[in-house]
């Protein structure tokens, strides 16, 4: 049986905890049916490829090749943008205080309500095509900016139409529990019941969500309310995740920890406790370095208890019209090694092999192996620390998806 493609003349940085970057030095890569069929040091390949062959060789010039690219947590789908909140916070108003004052959220919730689909399609994919253009090729895009039954189920099908059109992975995530909807003012605990009895039954029988995620902060949800978000979400059969510990600890992430969370994200202000309980839950790390610069924090996440408990620590955009309006997932690399000190290793394997866990696609995705979806990227560098080193990284020279070069339109290839 020949091989679909194989890429040739490169170094694999394949991201499998073996050696640092799990890399392979003058490797070759083999293509079939959008899988790796097989990938090692080229001098292992010439028996091999006496019996394979390839339709299409590819001479990648001594190039470096990563995993396609995962961003785990994203809100793509909105309306409108928050500039003016970006002013007003650089003249001193703080993210409460203008949540309070019923902007924040709430604010991209009335333009996201006001939005056709159509109109939400056209800015989410703008956006999501620039992560792609990076080499992104798995994303995550919630909900959240809906609040009512119609629209959080418009933004969960407008992402899962990016998902069937754009050459990407997309997992969807109900996040009705972002924040109180005006109309329930000084009642969460009603709009938890819409949530609970309307919301997500809803998103769940139409199949629109993978995942439910909640807000758990003193401006959002306490633990009582974020367990019963969790609670109805294992009876409909899907797994959970946590904004927690963003702003305050909560004691969200032992919560998410009980019912065995995907990931807990932000976690700034996680306490000993709670790294201890993501340690025994085998929850993974997500950081969220656009969302910390952005706010100006300056409590980092308690990186050097997550190494030594051993929990996974993600790196992922948040993007978003408020606390990240990042447009790059490689610059949230760089960020994360300068803000939190991770190493690019680390911070390289937080947008591959960690990545995939916090979106439960390890089995398929982020990292170089036999047998797992061929997502590769080929890149202009001489070293893979540069895709933490540079700030603004050129686009990379080349991206397979599922085996496929995407197409020119996406990419900008
Ligand atoms: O930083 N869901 C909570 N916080 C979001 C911010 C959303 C916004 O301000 O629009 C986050 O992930
Ligand atoms: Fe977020």
């Amino acid at each position: 049986m020949t091989w679909d493609t194989l890429w040739t003349n490169c170094h694999a940085a394949t991201m499998v905890p073996s050696s640092a970057f799990g890399a392979i030095d003058d490797a070759a890569i083999a293509v079939r049916d959008w899988r790796i069929a097989w990938i090692g040091p080229r001098a292992e390949l010439e028996d091999t490829l006496e019996d394979a062959g390839a339709h299409e060789v590819v001479d990648l010039e001594g190039r470096w090749v990563t995993p396609g690219l995962i961003d785990c947590h994203t809100h793509l789908v909105y309306g409108g943008d928050r500039a003016a909140e970006f002013e007003m916070r650089l003249e001193g108003a703080d993210y409460e205080a203008i949540v309070r004052a019923g902007g924040g959220i709430v604010s991209s919730v009335r333009a996201t309500r006001a939005a056709s689909f159509e109109q939400l399609c056209a800015s989410a994919e703008r956006r999501a095509r620039e992560l792609l253009a990076e080499g992104v090729t798995v994303l995550e895009i919630k909900s959240g900016y809906g609040l009512d039954e119609a629209t959080e189920a418009r933004m969960l099908t407008v992402a899962r139409h990016l998902g069937e059109t754009l050459p990407a992975t997309v997992r969807t995530t109900c996040l009705a529990a972002n924040a109180l909807p005006p109309e329930y003012a000084e009642r969460p605990d009603d709009y938890i019941d819409l949530v609970c009895e309307r919301i997500l039954p809803q998103v769940a029988e139409a199949g629109l969500a993978d995942a439910v995620d909640a807000f758990c902060e003193r401006i959002a949800f306490d633990t009582a309310q974020t367990e019963r978000v969790f609670r109805t979400a294992h009876a409909l059969g899907l797994p959970v995740k946590l904004h927690a510990e963003q702003l305050s600890d909560q004691g969200g992430t032992q919560l998410a920890a009980r019912y065995d969370a995907l990931s807990m994200d932000h976690v700034e202000y996680v306490s000993a406790e709670g790294v201890a309980a993501m340690a025994a839950a085998g929850s993974v790390a997500v950081l969220l370095p656009g969302a910390f610069y952005t706010l100006r924090e300056t409590q980092v996440p308690p990186i050097a208890a997550f190494r030594e408990h051993g929990v996974p620590m993600v790196v992922a955009t948040d993007a978003n019209p408020g606390t990240s309006p990042a447009r790059s997932l490689l610059l949230m690399l760089n960020m994360a090694c300068t803000q939190f000190r991770l190493t690019p290793e680390e911070a390289l394997a937080g947008v591959t092999r960690e990545a995939a866990r916090a979106l439960d696609l390890a089995d398929d995705y982020g990292t170089l192996e036999t047998g797992k979806r061929a997502d590769l990227v080929a890149w202009d560098i001489d070293q893979p620390a540069e895709l933490a080193y540079w700030i603004g990284m050129p686009r990379p020279a080349r991206i397979l998806r599922h085996g496929q070069p995407p197409c020119n339109q996406w990419t900008g290839q």
